[in-house]
């Protein structure tokens, strides 16, 4: 079945399964791959895109349900050549060391921003609770998106 949608501010029309997934449908389908697959259980947020202004899992979601929804994900986050600044300060903080994980964090840290322009380090610590990191001890992570937020 046919669904129509907005990617990354552009119109999409995709042909779907009834129970494919968002996150299947956009790096399978769309070819937009910079969303990640980690556990495919909605449990470490790597999946994590925003669906009108929302954080959501993409590993959760099916695609159908997305007719005429509003979808950004991390490559929507970026400028032409310039970084979103939550990107620039994950640069600076080396908050990034596999990427996994990273466009997950960097679109759940985007919510926030629409949500809280200037949040508390408590209250970006909440808002990251549910994306998981291997690797950076979460530190560096906070401290940029602290950051750029502040
Ligand atoms: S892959 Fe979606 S939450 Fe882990
Ligand atoms: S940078 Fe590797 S899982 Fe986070």
């Amino acid at each position: 079945m046919k669904i129509e949608f907005t990617l990354n501010e552009r119109p999409v029309r995709v042909d779907v399964a009834p129970m494919a997934r968002l996150l299947d449908v956009l790096r399978e389908d769309l070819r937009v791959t910079g969303t990640k697959e980690g556990c495919g259980e909605g449990e470490c947020g790597a999946c994590t895109v925003l669906v009108d202004g929302r954080a959501v899992n993409a590993c959760l979601i099916p695609a159908i349900q997305l007719r005429g929804a509003q979808v950004q994900t991390v490559e929507g986050l970026a400028r032409s050549e310039r970084l979103h600044p939550i990107q620039q300060a994950f640069l600076e903080h080396g908050g990034a060391q596999c990427g996994i994980c990273t466009p997950g964090f960097l679109m759940a840290a985007a919510e926030l921003l629409h949500r809280e322009p200037h949040p508390s380090r408590a209250q970006v610590r909440e808002a990251l609770a549910g994306n998981l990191c291997r690797c950076t001890g979460y530190q560096k992570i906070v401290d940029a998106v602290a950051e750029a937020l502040s």
